[in-house]
C-alpha cells in the first residue's frame, strides 16, 4: 500500500466512524511562542483538548505536517526522520480507551492487513502522579493480544505531552510490529532501539494538565489523541527494511545516486549520507513552502532551517555532490508530493532560490572556516587536549556560520569536544550587544492564553485590516507570534513601511478600540466565511466548520481565538518596530499600553 492510499484510507475509516476530517495546520505554530515548530497532530487542537468547543465536534481526524528536531541525531539510521506526516483521530471528551483501542485494533488488522500475532502493545505502569493504565491491558485482551505481548513500562516511554512546557498529556498504548528480526538480547522488548519492533501508532488517553509547577492535574474532559506515522507504517506494509525504500524517497535518491554516481548501499557512510540528504531537504523543502514558509537565519526557526540545509551540504560533499545540488533535490521532493501538498507546488520558486542562496553563502564561509578550524583543532591535539573553547565555536558560528552542532560533529570525528557552557555564555553577551534577544522561546504554558495574549490576538485581527486600508489589499497574514510582552505581525508586502504609513496604521487601530466595537464568533463552513468576505489565510477542506471572528463594522477572520469581547479592553496600540522578515515580507511588532 503506497502512502496516498494510507491517508486516504485512514480518513475515511474514521470519518465512518462520526469523525469529521479536519485540514493539517501549518508547520509553524500560530500565536504560540512556546515552541518552533508543530510536532504532533495534537499540537493545534490544545484548546480544544483543554475543553474549548471545536467548530467541527468531538471526533475529529486529519493528516498533519509534523517536524521533530530532537531526533536530528538519530537521523541516518533506519527509522528516524526530522519531517514526517502524522495521521491522528481525537475525542474531544467523547470516546474513551475502549473504543479507541477497538478502532485502532480494527484499522490495523481489517484495514491494513496486519496480523494480530504481529503486534505487540505498551502500556503505562502507573507512578506516584498517575495509576497504572489496568484498562488498556484487559483492552487489548479481550482483542486477543496476549500478556506476553502487552508491555507495562514507565513514565519516559508510556505517557506523552505535553508538546510545550504545560497543558494536555496523559497515559498512551503504542503499537508496534514486530519485524522478524531476532531480538538483540534477553531485555530487547518494543522500544528497543535495535529495530526488531517498530512503533507505527500511539493512542494517548489525555486525561491530565501538566501545570506550570510540574504537577499533573485532571482535565474536565477525557480526550483521546492518537498519532500514526505514514512513514514509517507504509515501510511495514510494502515489507521494506527502511523507511527510505518506499516512494516518498525513492524518487530523490535515485537522484542522488544518478548525480553522485554513487550506490546508496555503498557502506554505512555513504548510506547515512544518502539519508541525512535526503531527510534534511524533505524538511527544509517542507519549512521553506510552508503556508506561513520562513527562511534560514541565525534564530528560532531559521536556524533550524539553516541547520538541516548546511548539514546536508556538508554530507553531500562526502559524496561529491557539486554546488546547486539543492535544486534538483528539491524539485523531485517537490513533484514527489504536490498533489497532497499543493503549497510546495505555489512556493516552488521561493524553495528552490532560498536553498541555492543558502548553499552559496555556506559555501563561502565553510572554506574559511574549515581552515580556521583545523589550524586550531590541531594546536589542541599537538598540546594533548581535548576540548575546543566555547568562545572558538562561537567566532565560528557569528563569522562563518557554522551551527554549533556542526562543530560539535567535525570535533566529534577527531576526538574533541566542545565547551557547550562557554559557547552559551558568548552567545548571550552577543545577544545583549546586538539586542537580538527579543525572539527568544517563551519558556510558559503552551499556548498560552492569558489576558494579555488574548487582547493583543484582538488587537492582530486589528491590525491585519489598518494594514490592508493603508498599503492595500496584497497585504496578507505570513505570520504572528505574540507573547505576553507584545505580538509580531509578518505580511507580505515589497517596500519599508514610511514613517507617515506606520502612523496612520496606528491611528486607525486606535480608532476601532475608542469606538468600543464588539467582538462577535460564528461557526459556518469555509466557503461561507469566504462569500461573507471573511479574510482567510488558506483553504481548507471543502465544507469544514470554521470560527469567524467579526469586529463591529472593522474586520472579520476566520481564526481560532480566543478573542476579547469588545474593543475597549485593549488599550492603547503602539507600533514599536517595522522591518524586512524575508523577501517581499514586513514584519511588525507592536504592544498595548495600559
Ligand atoms: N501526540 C501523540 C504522538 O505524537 C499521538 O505520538
Amino acid at each position: 500500500m503506497r502512502a496516498d492510499e494510507l491517508r486516504e484510507r485512514y480518513l475515511k475509516f474514521f470519518e465512518g466512524h462520526g469523525h469529521k476530517i479536519i485540514s493539517g495546520s501549518s508547520l509553524i505554530p500560530q500565536n504560540d511562542p512556546t515552541v518552533l515548530f508543530t510536532t504532533a497532530g495534537m499540537h493545534p487542537l490544545v484548546p480544544y483538548l483543554l475543553g474549548e468547543p471545536h467548530p467541527s465536534g468531538k471526533r475529529l481526524c486529519d493528516c498533519q505536517k509534523c517536524i521533530r528536531t530532537g531526533d536530528i541525531d538519530d537521523v541516518g539510521d533506519s527509522s528516524h526522520l526530522t519531517f514526517f506526516e502524522m495521521l491522528g483521530n481525537w475525542s474531544l471528551g467523547d470516546y474513551f480507551k475502549e473504543e479507541a483501542i477497538a478502532m485502532s485494533f480494527e484499522f490495523l488488522t481489517k484495514y491494513l492487513g496486519f496480523s494480530a500475532d504481529k503486534f505487540s502493545v505498551t502500556v503505562f505502569e502507573g507512578n506516584e502522579s498517575a495509576p497504572a493504565d489496568k484498562e488498556s491491558v484487559k483492552i487489548w485482551k479481550k482483542f486477543g493480544i496476549p500478556d506476553s505481548r502487552i508491555f507495562a513500562l514507565p513514565m519516559k516511554d508510556n505517557w506523552w505531552g505535553p508538546a510545550g512546557a504545560t497543558g494536555p498529556c496523559g497515559p498512551d498504548t503504542e503499537m508496534f510490529v514486530d519485524t522478524g528480526k531476532p531480538t538483540c538480547s534477553p531485555d530487547c522488548r518494543p522500544g528497543c532501539s535495535c529495530g526488531k519492533f517498530f512503533e507505527i501508532w500511539n493512542d494517548v488517553f489525555m486525561q491530565y494538565e501538566k501545570t506550570k509547577e510540574g504537577t499533573y492535574v485532571p482535565l474536565k474532559q477525557h480526550n483521546v489523541d492518537t498519532g500514526m506515522g505514514v512513514e514509517r507504517t507504509i515501510a511495514m506494509l510494502q515489507g521494506r527494511a527502511t523507511i527510505y525504500e518506499t516512494e516518498l524517497f525513492a524518487p530523490v535518491i535515485k537522484l542522488i545516486e544518478e548525480t553522485s554516481g554513487k550506490k546508496m548501499s555503498a557502506d554505512i557512510g555513504t548510506t547515512r549520507a544518502f539519508r541525512v540528504i535526503s531527510d534534511h531537504l524533505r524538511s527544509s523543502v517542507f519549512i521553506l513552502g510552508d503556508q506561513h514558509g520562513i527562511s534560514p537565519s541565525n534564530l528560532g526557526q531559521g536556524y533550524v532551517l539553516r541547520r538541516l540545509i548546511r548539514r546536508s551540504v556538508r554530507y553531500a560533499k562526502k559524496l561529491g555532490l557539486g554546488m546547486g545540488f539543492t535544486k534538483p533535490v528539491a524539485e523531485c521532493i517537490v513533484d514527489n508530493y504536490k498533489h497532497v501538498y499543493p503549497e510546495l507546488n505555489i512556493n516552488r520558486d521561493r524553495i528552490v532560490m532560498e536553498l541555492v542562496a543558502e548553499e552559496e553563502k555556506f559555501e563561502n564561509t565553510l572554506d574559511r572556516g574549515m581552515g580556521e578550524l583545523d589550524k586550531v583543532l590541531t594546536q589542541i591535539t599537538e598540546h594533548n587536549q581535548k576540548v575546543l573553547s566555547g568562545r572558538v565555536a562561537f567566532r565560528l558560528y557569528d563569522t562563518c556560520g557554522f551551527p554549533l552542532e556542526f562543530t560539535e560533529e567535525i570535533c566529534r570525528e577527531r576526538g574533541i569536544s566542545v565547551d557547550k557552557k562557554g559557547f552559551d555564555e558568548a552567545f548571550e553577551k552577543h545577544k545583549e550587544i546586538s539586542k537580538q534577544g527579543a525572539d527568544k522561546i517563551f519558556k510558559g504554558g503552551l499556548a498560552d492564553h492569558s489576558e494579555t495574549t488574548t487582547r493583543l490576538h484582538t488587537a492582530t485581527h486589528l491590525l491585519h485590516k489598518s494594514l490592508q486600508i493603508v498599503l492595500g489589499d496584497h497585504v496578507k497574514q505570513k505570520g504572528s507570534n505574540i507573547t505576553v510582552e507584545r505580538l509580531r505581525f509578518d505580511f507580505s508586502h515589497p517596500a519599508k513601511m514610511t514613517e507617515e504609513e506606520i502612523r496612520k496604521v496606528e491611528t486607525l487601530v486606535n480608532d476601532a478600540i475608542k469606538r468600543s466595537l464588539p467582538v462577535t464568533m460564528e461557526t459556518m463552513t469555509l466557503e461561507e466565511a469566504q462569500k461573507a468576505g471573511s479574510m482567510a489565510l488558506f483553504a481548507g477542506k471543502y465544507g469544514e466548520q470554521v470560527k469567524v471572528y467579526t469586529i463591529g463594522d472593522y474586520s472579520k477572520e476566520v481564526c481560532g481565538g480566543p478573542h476579547v469581547k469588545n474593543t475597549s479592553e485593549l488599550g492603547r496600540f503602539k507600533i514599536k518596530k517595522e522591518e524586512a522578515s524575508s523577501a517581499g515580507v514586513r514584519r511588525i511588532r507592536a504592544v498595548l499600553e495600559s
